[in-house]
């Protein structure tokens, strides 16, 4: 028996954004911010927010899984950009689809909040202490990146995507997870003002920050490593996977992780093109889509790997 994913869900705003409308924000033109990044469309919210979204997810999953939302007992939400501080995320998701036996908290591990959401309820359901979980991963990014900064404001959007998880007969192989506190600050965001009545000046940068090649380059040095230790560790090779589902930061990371590996690039499916990155969100929400088009079959090894602020990385193999 392992950890395995019983059923998907996702939700996009359904607001679009295209690489034109940008341009008339700021100085970037479509051909740029395609050739860069591989993103030609985004979803924004206006007045959905986090916890919605993810709400949305979450019952779509539920429904997909064909579970009563009762069986849940342990709710873990992924993301940075919560519209609150208190109550978290997961304690609105719970009231809103009635989980009322969950035991529910918020996880930050940016774009990496996926897989560690899923190491975390594998830990749990492996001890033991749940049974049946739902993971999401949730964000309004565009709710903090500087819509003046070009840098950051053509790459992130907003979505949420979710998971149940449970003990089942196929599931999770491998699991791994790292984090480098030393290179944080290439990818910042300061949320809130940290005055109190001591402290009388504080500088105010409350949009997303980036040092764009930085993370990069960390990016292609890293993903490829984990997901070789990771396969190792389950005596799985590279041929025997079906797809390597990636955070959509970028379609030239993928690509670029794809050379290294030496790895097809059809391995790799992408929705960055009409999502952007969306951070936690996008590895479920790309596995939502491809569980809805069909492309997971019983048996088939998928790779899951997140990469991103912290800095964190992370990855599972999993047999579907
Ligand atoms: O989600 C996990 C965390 N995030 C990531 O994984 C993102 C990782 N990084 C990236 O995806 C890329 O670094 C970016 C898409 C952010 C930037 O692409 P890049 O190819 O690394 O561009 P760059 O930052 O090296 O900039 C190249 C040039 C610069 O001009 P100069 O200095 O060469 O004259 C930038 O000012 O492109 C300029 N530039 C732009 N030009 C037009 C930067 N953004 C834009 C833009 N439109 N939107």
């Amino acid at each position: 028996m392992a950890t395995g994913i019983i059923g998907t869900g996702s939700f996009l705003p359904p607001t679009i954004i295209d690489n034109n409308e940008l341009a008339k924000l700021v100085k970037t033109n479509d051909e740029w911010i395609r050739e860069h990044t591989g993103i030609a469309q985004r979803h924004i919210a206006t007045d959905e927010t986090t916890s919605f979204m993810a709400t949305e997810a979450s019952l779509a999953a539920i429904e997909n899984a064909g579970i009563d939302p009762k069986e849940i007992d342990l709710i873990v939400l992924a993301t940075l950009s919560p519209e609150r501080a208190t109550p978290s995320m997961s304690c609105i998701v719970q009231d809103k689809i009635g989980a009322v036996n969950a035991t529910c908290f918020d996880l930050n591990a940016a774009c990496s909040g996926f897989v560690y959401a899923l190491q975390t309820a594998d830990a749990y359901i492996t001890a033991g202490m749940a049974k049946t979980a739902l993971i999401i991963g949730s964000e309004t990014l565009s709710k903090m990146v500087d819509w003046k900064d070009r840098s950051t404001c053509i790459l992130f959007a907003d979505g949420a995507g979710a998971a149940i998880v449970t003990k089942t007969e196929r599931g999770i192989l491998s699991s791994i997870t790292h984090s480098d506190g030393s290179k944080g600050m290439s990818l910042k965001c300061k949320e809130r003002s940290t005055r109190n009545f001591l402290v009388k000046k504080t500088e105010d940068k409350h949009y997303i920050q980036m040092i764009g090649p930085d993370i990069f380059k960390f990016a292609v040095r890293k993903v490829p490593a984990c997901i070789d230790l990771l396969l190792e560790r389950a005596g799985v090779t590279k041929d025997e996977v079906a797809y390597y589902v990636l955070h959509q930061a970028n379609a030239r990371i993928i690509a670029s992780v794809s050379k290294k590996m030496e790895i097809p690039l059809e391995k790799f499916p992408m929705n960055v093109e009409h999502c952007g990155n969306t951070s936690s969100a996008s590895i479920p929400i790309l596995l939502d889509e491809m569980n809805r088009d069909g492309l997971l079959h019983k048996g088939d090894k998928i790779v899951l790997c997140g990469f991103g602020g912290g800095l964190t990385w992370g990855a599972q193999l999993i047999e579907w």
